[in-house]
């Protein structure tokens, strides 16, 4: 199974990717592919296409395009789910200690990474990120 992973702008600016991929590394999980890129507006409001008429969604995209960001393919079992454990609750406030949210992020808005939420998600997003 294969799932779609990003370190957000505020990750890469705060020098955090190597700590953050290595709680992906140390689970068991494999990278199968990575690129560091500059997201466009149009690639953001696709990937992001289910919050467009929530009052975030143009925030959202602006953060998203602010900086360079390390997109991810991610291999192993259980990995879509695993992966959204390893990460914690969307808001760092509710995450559970231990997690890439809880330990590295406090902000709902900045919240360091990007995973799949189903395996739908993932097919579709790898395809975006990575022509898959
Ligand atoms: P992501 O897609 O980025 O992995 O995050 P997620 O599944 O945990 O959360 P989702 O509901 O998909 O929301 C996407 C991103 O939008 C921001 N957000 N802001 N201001 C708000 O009320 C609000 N709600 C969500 C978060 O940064 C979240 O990661
Ligand atoms: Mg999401």
């Amino acid at each position: 199974m294969k799932t779609f992973f990003m370190v957000k702008p505020d990750g890469v600016k705060r020098n955090i990717v190597g700590q953050v991929i290595d709680r992906v590394e140390q689970e068991g999980f494999k990278i199968s592919k990575m690129k560091m890129m500059t997201i466009s507006s149009e690639l953001a409001e696709e990937h992001y296409g289910e919050h467009k008429d929530k009052p975030f969604f143009q925030d959202l995209v602006s953060f998203i395009t602010s900086g360079p960001v390390v997109a991810m393919e991610v291999e192993g079992e259980d990995v879509v789910s695993e992966v959204r454990r390893i990460m914690g609750a969307t808001n760092p406030s509710d995450a559970d200690p231990g997690t890439i949210r809880a330990d590295f992020a406090t902000k709902l808005e900045e919240n360091v990474v990007h995973g799949s939420d189903s395996e739908e998600s993932a097919e579709r997003e790898l395809g975006l990120f990575f022509n898959n």
